[in-house]
């Protein structure tokens, strides 16, 4: 992860370089559903990193009451009414509270340097019979073949522009955009296979409990 403000004001990009607009428009593609699914009804449910409430809107709208917590203030301030919205990085932040749900979506535990932290925070706050419902990115992904491609996703794009493989290392950069405004953000990824995914929850005190019938999506639960 580059350096940045481990929480920023900015209004267009989070510290990460996520563009606030493209997770504004980028439609929900089933994961509300699918954790509705998962977890009882009017589940507490903490979304790490939930962006403008992509996933985190939907689920307050299914009956959950879902926390979503981000370090860009304005993706908070972003939030629907209806998600109580906390400023802070999800790597350390400890709120003394344990939640029915806690999510991981967008690929956190993939994250390098930050994956095994983002990981502690979901284990400090899941509650003993509660669930931590996470996003890794497919082994089987194979960037390469991506780049240069765009895929349009509501009123949202995005392409590939390259790629570079170090090992289980990729290093990407995207292109987002929304109404004809672009933003580039580029980031690296650790590709983990099912051991590397389990030998990292299992040093956050979490057991994988198994994969979601959608692509690189787990389950885990407190050890
Ligand atoms: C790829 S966006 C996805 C947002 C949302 N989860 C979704 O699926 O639409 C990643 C989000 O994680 C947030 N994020 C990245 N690193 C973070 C950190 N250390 N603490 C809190 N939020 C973080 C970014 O600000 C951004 O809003």
């Amino acid at each position: 992860m580059p350096d940045m403000d481990p929480v920023s004001d900015r209004t267009d990009v989070a510290p990460d370089g996520s563009p606030l607009e493209f997770y504004r428009r980028l439609p929900a593609m089933g994961e509300p559903e699918l954790i509705h699914s998962l977890v009882p009804a009017g589940a507490s449910i903490l979304d790490l990193g939930c962006g403008p409430g992509r996933i985190a809107g939907p689920l307050a709208r299914l009956g959950h009451r879902v926390t979503g917590v981000d370090n860009g203030a304005a993706m908070i301030r972003s939030l629907p009414a209806e998600v109580e919205g906390i400023v802070g990085d999800a790597a350390t932040i400890r709120l003394g509270r344990r939640f029915d749900a806690v999510l991981m979506a967008s690929h956190l535990v993939d994250d390098p340097d930050a994956g095994p932290a983002f990981a502690r925070t979901a284990a400090a706050h899941v509650a003993r019979d509660g669930v931590v419902i996470g996003e890794s990115y497919p082994r089987e992904w194979d960037p390469e073949a991506g780049v240069g491609r765009t895929s349009r996703l509501g009123d949202a794009e995005i392409t590939l522009l390259w790629v570079r493989r170090d090992g289980d290392l990729i290093t990407t950069e995207v292109r987002y955009g929304v109404d004809g405004n672009f933003w580039t953000q580029a980031f690296t990824a650790r590709l983990l296979d099912e051991s590397a995914l389990r030998a990292l929850l299992d040093e956050a005190g979490l057991v994988l409990g198994g994969w979601l019938g959608r692509s690189g999506w787990f389950v885990a639960g407190p050890r």
